[in-house]
């Protein structure tokens, strides 16, 4: 009897049971079947994470049911990671609940409307990211419960204002990416609540003005990071930070400023790095004290600002200097970048030394010769100094300097490059070699068409770009061309191919053609005109000396190999090509002759046969129609 009740209670609840099984696989989405699950680190750490990739690879279907998802088992009890991505989502429903999800990512679909309190039932969730979608505004009931949050991203919308009531509950927000919307003006009353702000991007939005002094409270004052970059702000007033704030890192670049007020970052007081560039700043004003970065490029500044002390990046290029900061005045001890490229400075006179400089812009100037003031002795850490757009005709290093890289290209006035021109040019080695050799860029200069002999005279480098120059011919006791570890570029010359350059192909070329192939792509000769446009590695490993006397063709390589055979191989192919093209053309002329013949036979034979046919036809006519004379002849009588 027992026995029997158990079994009746036991298939009762197999019923119900299997009922639910069946319910459950049909309207569930199992998330780890039409998904890519696995455990793999943190982005930013060594613990593993359960994470969840849908993307539009994977065969969900139903997409828009996002509570129809059921989160997978999670063995381990991982933290889920969980992205829906590029699936073309418009409307984010309710997720199931779950309290091990931490990250969420909905990056890429068109989601422009939200169930209420979508998020509620995943508590714990830090990281939440809506990139790129259609909102277009927000209501309290989208990020309720989820006070954990720290990381959001709202980038890529169409987000025009924001209530004040929006992110009431999200006080441990630490990251903020507002970047690419249609605000107007700075959130101010609706990231109140964000009291943990510290990163806050507000790039390519349409705001026009910032005056965050006005704003009460704790706002904003833990902020560390604030983006500002490619808006429409027109002027930096001494209102517009909060008073004491601790921005660290400021970007207003790409704004149309023209306006900054003297002391408009007075009180910036911990602010490390400014970027101003792309502006249109004319008049200086102060800089913080705690200031280590200032991009100022792009701008229409005639003066230099005052840098403070601790000042180790600056960039002013393309701007309109016209002199060298005031010796007396700046306080470069701890500079190491200084970029003054594309101003209108032709004199570098510089007493006091830059001890920590080790990278010098001085390129798109009006420099007509090498300022003497580069020495070692000014430098003493120098590593890359640009000289590159400078309309000097000549060039000579009239004091010892120390490089590791050396940049001049684009002299457009430089036809010869002296004797002696580097040889106070000193390498420091590249990273991780001993050897002093520097790497020298005299490229794209288009009337430098000589380098005298005693140019690199007690030099050494490392590397040696001479591409795109007039250079037609190239002195074998120019270098320890040997040395030259880093390669050598001679491309894009009108190389004269005679005897004089024959100890190219027999010593540098061979070097080349190990070590450095890609600089055998472009390297040809410029004349004489019968090998105009050919590679020099056509003749590499030749037996005779190409160059010298007629030899250009007579003699074979060693070898069979060649870098584009279909293009190389010159004038032995043109005849080859020519006896079969011939060939081709008799065989072609007797095929039509005998064409011809025969069309022209068939032509007579049947212009024979039509004419007996004619004949025979109508002789048939005249007999059928052998009264119809007779008949004429009677009309006419009548
Ligand atoms: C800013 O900080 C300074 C000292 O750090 C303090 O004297 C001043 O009162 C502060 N001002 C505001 C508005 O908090
Ligand atoms: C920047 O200033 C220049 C003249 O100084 C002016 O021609 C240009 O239109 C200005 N640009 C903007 C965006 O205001
Ligand atoms: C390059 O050099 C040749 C002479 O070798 C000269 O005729 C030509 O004008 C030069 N080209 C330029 C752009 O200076
Ligand atoms: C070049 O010639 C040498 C012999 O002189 C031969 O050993 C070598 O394989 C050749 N290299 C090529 C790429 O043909």
């Amino acid at each position: 009897m027992r026995a029997k009740i158990l079994t009746f209670s036991f298939l009762l609840l197999n019923f119900a049971s299997g009922q639910d099984a069946t319910e459950k696989p049909k309207d569930l989405i199992k998330l780890c079947e039409v998904c890519t699950c696995s455990e793999i680190p943190e982005i930013d750490g060594t613990d593993l994470v359960f994470n969840i990739q849908c993307s539009e690879l994977d065969r969900i279907e139903n997409v828009p049911d996002l509570h129809k998802v059921e989160w997978p088992e999670n063995p381990n009890g991982l933290k889920i990671s969980a992205a829906f991505e590029g699936l073309g989502l418009s409307t984010l429903s309710k997720l199931p609940p779950n309290t091990q999800v931490v990250t969420l990512r909905f990056s890429n679909n068109a989601i422009k409307t939200y169930w209420p309190d979508p998020f509620s039932d995943v508590p714990n969730l830090k990281k939440l990211s809506f990139a790129q979608n259609d909102i277009t505004e927000i209501t309290p009931d989208l990020f309720t419960k989820i006070h954990a949050l720290e990381d959001l991203d709202l980038s890529y919308n169409k987000l025009a204002d924001f209530n004040s009531m929006d992110f009431k509950s999200l006080n441990h927000v630490r990251r903020l990416n507002l970047q690419s919307n249609q605000l107007k003006k700075i959130p101010v009353r609706a990231l109140q609540p964000m009291t943990a702000l510290e990163d806050l991007d507000l790039g390519k939005n349409g705001i026009f003005d910032v005056l965050l002094q006005r704003v009460d409270g704790d706002t904003m004052k833990g902020l560390k990071r604030l983006n500002l970059n490619g808006n429409r702000i027109r002027a930096v007033m001494k209102d517009s930070f909060p008073a004491n704030n601790s921005i660290e890192l400021l970007d207003m670049s790409n704004n149309i400023i023209e306006i900054i007020e003297p002391e408009a970052f007075a009180t910036c007081t911990s602010l490390r790095e400014l970027n101003l560039a792309q502006n249109n700043i004319t008049f200086t004003f102060a800089l913080p004290p705690t200031l280590q970065i200032a991009m100022l490029k792009l701008n229409t500044l005639y003066h230099w600002p005052t840098f403070p002390a601790g000042i180790t990046y600056i960039d002013l290029s393309y701007n309109r200097l016209s002199e060298l900061y005031d010796e007396i005045e700046a306080r470069f001890d701890n500079l190491e970048v200084l970029n003054i490229a594309g101003n209108q400075i032709n004199d570098l006179a510089i007493e006091k030394k830059l001890p920590k400089l080790f990278s010098l812009d001085i390129s798109y100037n009006l420099f007509t010769k090498v300022p003497k003031s580069l020495s070692s002795q000014n430098f003493p850490n120098l590593e890359e100094l640009r000289l590159d757009g400078n309309p000097m005709e000549f060039i000579y290093f009239k004091n010892i300097i120390a490089v590791k890289r050396l940049y001049v290209n684009e002299l457009s006035k430089l036809v010869v490059v002296d004797d002696k021109a580097f040889s106070n040019v000193v390498g420091r080695g590249l990273d991780g070699a001993d050897e002093n050799c520097f790497s020298l860029f005299l490229s794209n200069c288009p009337h430098l068409s000589q380098i005298r002999d005693g140019a690199f005279d007690a030099t050494s480098l490392c590397m040696l770009d001479l591409s795109k120059n007039n250079l037609t011919h190239l002195s074998k006791n120019l270098l320890d061309w040997s040395s030259v570890g880093e390669g050598v570029d001679l491309q894009h010359n009108p190389w004269h191919c005679n005897c004089d350059l024959q100890w190219l192909l027999d010593e540098l070329l061979p070097q080349m053609y190990a070590e450095h192939s890609r600089l055998l792509a472009e390297l040809r000769c410029g004349a004489p005109r019968a090998i105009e446009g050919l590679r020099l590695v056509h003749w590499y490993n030749w037996t005779e000396q190409a160059f010298c006397g007629d030899n250009y063709l007579q003699s074979g390589p060693h070898g069979t190999y060649m870098l584009q055979p279909s293009t190389d191989q010159g004038v032995p192919t043109i005849s080859r090509l020519g006896i079969i093209l011939g060939c081709c053309v008799i065989v072609a002329l007797l095929i039509a002759i005998a064409l011809s013949v025969y069309l022209v036979k068939s032509r007579k034979r049947y212009l024979v046969r039509q004419a007996a046919l004619k004949r025979k036809r109508q002789s048939a006519y005249d007999e059928r129609n052998g009264n119809g004379k007779e008949q004429f002849s009677a009309l006419n009588k009548a």
